[in-house]
């Protein structure tokens, strides 16, 4: 079946079927800058793992980490059946010619943003990737089935952390709401910039990629994310914040998109720091990598040579017989 017939049934289209160029280069740029986030989003949390306040809290933050690790490797994994590799990847990421989220550009300031990140940027994550487990792509939308599962434990692990802090001290209870206040604008624009701005999102739908717009699915988080603030006792920072009841939504404000603009260009809070951080963990595992190749080629050679004697052995079977 060609592609387009596939597409318009809303089957799955594999890595050995045709496609067209554009569809992959899509793809790729989306898996990939998908696959950064996830490994330079490890970097401001993993910054508490030393500083968590309880053996608990931190084997917690260890485990999430951990997670997002995988994410990454999972992703580096789908990407590579669109006939790119890892290493090519992580080159143009560190050339700064591939991006990753712009939500990883912000500081974590107090043990809060553990719990405000894994409560609004783990739930972003999750609006953004739950249709995405039905994407075009197969092997993008099989990762994002276990990513999605373990993104929800995120979620109420953050969440979970903040309603033990919102019973604590006073001075606990302002470190949530200044997180929350530093974290809210932030985690909108994780959604991307606005529908009329966002050229490629008609195309990214009619290939079935994306199921929605970006504004569609901050609408989705805000609607989410605001009893989820009131449970907890905190204000979100947005004046404009109202329920509508006629469109059966929450109105908001608007984020500041040239920020978003700034911070995804380079020029946020903490860009330098993340790439020299990830550009020195690169350089670090060189002989990792180098070793595990050596490994491989030996096990390659190895299995050659066992195949080499199998066939002897084969051959001077057939002599007897
Ligand atoms: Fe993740
Ligand atoms: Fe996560």
């Amino acid at each position: 079946m060609t592609f387009d017939a596939l597409i318009a049934r809303g089957q799955r289209i594999e890595p050995r079927d045709d496609m067209p160029e554009g569809y992959r280069k899509t793809l790729v740029r989306q898996i990939a800058q998908h696959a950064h986030s996830e490994i330079i989003g490890m970097q401001p949390e993993g910054e508490w793992i030393t500083r968590a306040p309880s053996l608990r809290r931190k084997a917690i933050l260890f485990a999430k980490v951990q997670d997002e690790a995988g994410h990454g490797l999972y992703l580096y994994s789908a990407a590579e059946t669109l006939g790119v590799d890892r290493a090519e990847l992580t080159e143009l990421l560190l050339q700064g010619r591939q991006k990753y989220s712009s939500i990883f550009n912000y500081p974590t300031l107090s043990f809060a943003d553990v719990g405000v990140i894994g409560w609004f940027v783990d739930g972003a994550a999750i609006c953004n990737q739950v249709p995405l487990c039905r994407s075009s792509y197969g092997p993008y939308a099989r990762a994002m089935v276990r990513i999605c599962k373990e993104e929800s434990f995120h979620q109420r692990q953050g969440y979970e952390l903040l309603l033990r802090m919102m019973s604590g001290t006073e001075a606990q209870r302002a470190d949530v709401q200044d997180a929350v206040d530093r974290w809210w604008w932030p985690s909108l624009m994780m959604f991307g910039p606005p529908d009329d701005d966002s050229p490629n999102t008609a195309q990214s739908m009619a290939w079935g990629i994306k199921r929605h717009s970006n504004d569609e699915l901050r609408q989705r988080f805000v609607d989410m994310t605001v009893p989820q603030a009131e449970k907890l006792g905190v204000t979100l920072p947005d004046p404009e914040l109202r329920w509508n009841e006629e469109r059966g939504h929450h109105d908001f404000g608007r984020p500041d998109f040239d920020e978003l603009k700034r911070v995804i260009s380079g020029d946020g809070p903490c860009n330098e720091q993340r790439m020299a951080r990830r550009r020195q963990a690169h350089e670090d595992g060189a002989w990792v990598r180098a070793a595990a190749a050596a490994h491989a080629a030996k096990h390659r050679a190895q299995q050659g040579r066992s195949q080499q004697h199998r066939w002897q052995q084969d051959g001077s079977q057939e002599e007897q017989g």
